[in-house]
């Protein structure tokens, strides 16, 4: 063959996750008994506004074209949530576009802003479709690797000495995927600060927002007044509001962004689906009680597995802050049979039956991310299965 393909999109990887999950799909459909943490996903139904919502859209035929950019009263639900709760004091219908799932918006920003030979920051470990994202525009990721003793969390002095010329963008994800870990309000100030005087975007993913675990508050970059006009802020309904399927994100952007996240947005999907953007605003409007039965349980399935966890002799972890997920260090336990967590988990898979992601897809080899976004009972038999094969590493 004389053709050769896209150059950019050969390079990306896949995603692993989803790998993983549909292994632990195939195993299951062959009547193995799989235990899954590996998804990011709230197994609650959608909640019942919601989906009354979407029904009302299909009985009075809310079913054509809508405006591209987002159905106006989602807009403007979207832009009071982001001034309201995220003190984004910018935000109006006409800068927020209603996407296809938080991935869309990201893709949408990236795309937007990003050139060839651009550099986009991106601090380890990171959600598995950044790099992937950033190398299908063209840009280069560059990966800065945070470090366990700062709880994960990156810190100025990392940041200031990533920023060359070419940074043209910074992501900032907080509460974070894969480590569970938030920034405080004064932590996001410092880095904040020091992009003050470094002309490039910060895409801030806050799609878990809504999921925080302890006594940390969420805290927006775009609430810094300094830096406000140079954030893209990403979120959505699948994480709060346990809508994954319905794929509808968000994003507040400045306006040179938001009208090139729109054309692409228009070129390539035109808008969500109208139905789905109707359940949206009706979890939107209404939902609130849910999101706060959803975090509570949350709250008790984080006690219950970081209980469970601590039984566990050379696995260690910090107490997850937000999100869904405990980021598990096993490097004591990798010997010459199992050398790498990508292996280790290959092992709990295959021989144990559980699905765990390894720190490999996350650019951090030497950890496993477990999902607490499952029924005590998965939970409870996936840890004493982890439990099984570490106790036979040891003897
Ligand atoms: C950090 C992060 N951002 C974005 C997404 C994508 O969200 P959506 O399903 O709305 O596209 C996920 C999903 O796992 C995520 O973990």
């Amino acid at each position: 063959m004389s053709h050769t393909l896209a150059k950019h999109i050969l390079v990306a990887e896949e995603s692993q996750t989803l790998a993983i999950a549909n292994r632990a799909k195939t195993m299951k459909s062959q009547g193995i008994d799989v235990v899954s943490l590996s998804t990011g996903e709230p197994d609650f139904p959608t909640p019942d506004c919601a989906k009354q919502a979407a029904n009302d859209a299909i009985i009075h035929n809310f079913t054509h074209y809508t405006d591209s950019n987002g159905i106006k009263e989602l807009r403007e639900a979207v832009a009071e949530k982001f001034r309201n709760e995220n003190q984004i004091l910018s935000a109006s219908a006409d800068t927020v576009l209603i996407t296809s799932g938080a991935k869309q918006a990201l893709v949408n920003t990236l795309t937007a802003i990003c050139n060839e030979g651009d550099e986009v920051i991106i601090f380890a470990p990171y959600w598995v479709s950044y790099p992937a994202m950033v190398t299908m525009t063209g840009a280069k990721p560059i990966i800065i690797q945070t470090l366990p003793e700062h709880q994960f969390k990156p810190t100025p002095d990392q940041l200031r000495a990533a920023l060359t010329p070419q940074t043209k963008c910074v992501i900032i994800n907080s509460p974070n995927n894969p480590t569970g870990m938030m920034l405080t309000r004064d932590e996001m100030a410092n880095l904040m600060a020091v992009l003050e005087n470094h002309d490039c975007y910060i895409l801030s993913d806050e799609i878990y927002e809504k999921l925080t675990l302890g006594a940390i508050e969420h805290c927006s970059p775009g609430s810094f007044p300094s830096i406000a006009s140079r954030v893209c802020t990403v979120n959505g309904v699948s994480k709060a509001f346990a809508m994954t399927g319905w794929r509808i994100g968000f994003l507040h952007a400045p306006p040179e962004v938001w009208k090139q996240a729109s054309k692409v947005q228009g070129q390539v999907t035109s808008h969500p689906s109208s139905i789905a953007q109707k359940a949206a605003l009706g979890a939107m409007l209404g939902a609130h009680n849910d999101v706060q039965i959803m975090k509570q349980v949350f709250c008790q399935r984080k006690e219950l597995i970081c209980r469970l966890m601590s039984a566990i002799p050379s696995v260690s972890f910090a107490e997850p802050q937000g999100a869904f997920y405990v980021w598990a260090d096993i490097s004591q336990l990798l010997n010459t049979t199992i050398p790498t967590s990508a292996a280790f988990c290959e092992t709990l898979l295959a021989e144990y039956h559980v699905a765990l992601v390894p720190g490999e897809a996350f650019g951090a080899p030497g950890y496993i991310r477990l999902s607490f976004a499952a029924s005590d009972e998965v939970i409870t038999k996936a840890i004493e299965r982890l439990a099984a094969m570490v106790h036979n590493m040891r003897t």
